[in-house]
């Protein structure tokens, strides 16, 4: 089994309730049940951590270093101001997908910009809840050396 991290950031708690037009009406627990069950398929064992904190996903990052084999990575808006968690990302040495429910793309021209997109191995958003099942599929593959050109 591989080790994979789902680390959500700011508001993302609030899901369910939290802008429905946008981010749909699943609550964040009913996301998690989704991708730990995923997970399984895929021979991941899969742990999740919320924080509204920008220290706290620092530190998740931080820790994952040695003890997970991948990280999923909902920033939140810290996706759009955080230098300090990519270059968390750039210190762990942790394979990190990037994760947005929303299409960022198709959104405000403030959204359009990740700083988490350079570290990432890859980006994946608008697809709501299925964009962590599709991280959860990209990571598999990224660790079994499927996805090498
Ligand atoms: C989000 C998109 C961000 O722009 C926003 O700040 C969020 C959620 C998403 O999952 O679509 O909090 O990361």
């Amino acid at each position: 089994m591989t080790k994979i991290l789902v680390l959500n950031g700011p508001n993302l708690n609030l899901l369910g309730t939290r802008q429905p037009e946008v981010y749909g009406h699943t609550t964040l627990d009913m996301m998690m049940d989704r991708c730990v069950s995923h997970g399984v398929t895929l021979g991941q064992t899969v742990t999740h951590m919320q924080s509204n904190h920008e220290g706290a996903l620092i530190d998740a990052i931080h820790n994952a270093r040695g003890t997970q084999d991948g990280i999923v990575l909902n920033a939140g808006a810290y996706t759009h101001t955080s230098i300090a968690i990519m270059d968390a990302i750039s210190s762990a040495q942790v394979p990190v997908v990037e994760v947005h429910l929303s299409n960022i793309h198709a959104r405000e021209t403030f959204r359009h910009h990740s700083y988490i997109a350079p570290v990432a191995i890859g980006q994946i958003c608008g697809f709501g809840v299925n964009s962590y099942v599709l991280a959860l599929q990209a990571l598999a593959a990224h660790l079994s050396g499927e996805d090498a050109v």
